[in-house]
């Protein structure tokens, strides 16, 4: 007897995948089929390879073609299983303990000058500490460190391709910037972006890490969901100017990780610009935008105010040279950041016994 397509697919439609409640008709999961006489065989398409109804799948799949046909079909053993996906690979995110995401609502308030000058007091305080440049579209964190020629070697460990992440003043570095063109960058979209902060987050050879930094872009968007769909962050930081801390897209920026399905929690906020101070007269304190804003902000909200940096010039300067501010703990600035990374080891360390650790998101899109 030969069999014909659709009386194959007739009986391959009773059977569903149970978590999408679909037959595997409909969802398009039968390819390939072949029928030579009686042989009949064909390949089931999974999304993923960590797709635990695979193999009960197939069984469905054998007995219900047996059972409408008996012994006149030969089946067994001729279902192949295809996985479009590869299941992510966590190994190389194992060592690392807490995941700082620095955030902002609007470009340029100085989310990376912070994000970098924090993670070199951070590794100051002795504590191991990686930088991750999520920055995709705009990555500034090679040139802040001076390390902008860099380019990461990589290296075959247990049969998964890792980058080496670039060290320099104590702490380990990635950046999209050592790959390509800061240029090219600017034009990435989508999958191209995301899969490379995939790349830099699941591939970095980090090792054990106390504190991983990660300088996210401005506002809300797609890096900002692949990353907490990727990695589970720990917390976030909230980077501010005075005169943008009560503007909508601070608020927007708070509520993308406290969305009940991200629900990561807001370490606390730092006023960036928060006052000049000439360098000449490093008492006075001039208050361009107004005083108190961001402590008033924060204490209305119920958030800690992590820092206040103050304008002054050698902060940029610093990001210029690639000479962080904080390298020098001494400095005006960077007795700052001593604070700042002082209150971050704080936050983190009340945030630890307070909640358990962030779960990473699943987000489905339809
Ligand atoms: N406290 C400060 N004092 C003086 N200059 C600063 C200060 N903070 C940031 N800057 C300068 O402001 C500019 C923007 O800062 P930065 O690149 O850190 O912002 P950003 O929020 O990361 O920007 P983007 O949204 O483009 O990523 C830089 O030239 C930086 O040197
Ligand atoms: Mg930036």
């Amino acid at each position: 007897m030969e069999f014909t397509t659709k009386q194959i697919f007739t009986v391959l439609r009773t059977v569903k995948h149970p978590q999408q409640n679909k037959d595997i008709i409909s969802l398009g999961m039968v390819q390939e089929l072949t029928i030579e006489g009686n042989n009949v065989g064909f390949t089931l398409v999974f999304q993923s390879d960590a797709d635990k109804m695979a193999e009960p799948i197939r069984k469905a799949c054998v007995q219900a073609l047996e059972k409408e046909f008996g012994d006149q079909i030969v089946i067994r053993g001729n279902i192949k299983l295809k996985y479009l996906k590869k299941e992510d690979d966590y190994s190389a995110m194992k060592g690392v303990k807490n995941i700082i995401a620095v955030a902002s609502g609007k470009g340029g308030v100085g989310k990376s000058t912070v994000a970098v000058n924090l993670a070199v007091a951070l590794a100051n305080t002795g504590a191991k500490v990686a930088l991750l440049d999520a920055d995709i579209y705009g990555p500034s964190v090679p040139k802040m460190l001076n390390i902008e020629g860099e380019r990461p070697q990589v290296v075959n460990e247990n049969g998964q391709e890792l980058i080496v992440p670039i060290e320099k003043y104590g702490l380990k570095t990635l950046s999209i910037g050592f790959f390509v063109n800061p240029d090219d960058a600017l034009i990435w979209r989508g999958a191209m972006a995301t899969g490379a902060i995939k790349q830099l987050l699941l591939q970095g050879k980090w090792g054990e890490i106390d504190y991983m930094v990660v300088d996210l872009p401005p506002g809300t968007g797609d890096i900002h969901l692949t990353i907490v769909q990727t990695v589970p962050v720990s917390g976030g930081i909230m980077v501010s100017t005075p005169q943008e801390m009560a503007l909508a897209d601070v608020k927007k920026a708070m509520s993308m990780f406290k969305q009940p399905t991200i629900k990561i929690p807001i370490l606390g906020v730092v006023e960036n610009m928060a006052w000049f101070t000439p360098e000449e007269l490093p008492d006075n304190k001039y208050y361009l935008f107004g005083e108190g804003g961001a402590k008033k902000y924060a204490e209305e909200n119920g958030l800690a105010l992590l820092g206040q940096i103050p304008i002054v010039k050698g902060v940029m300067d610093g990001g210029e040279k690639g000479v962080p501010v904080a390298a020098n703990p001494d400095s005006i600035m960077g007795k700052e950041f001593v604070k700042l990374a002082a209150n971050v080891i704080e936050a983190v360390k009340k945030r630890n016994s307070e909640l358990p650790p962030t779960q990473m998101v699943s987000i489905t899109r339809k």
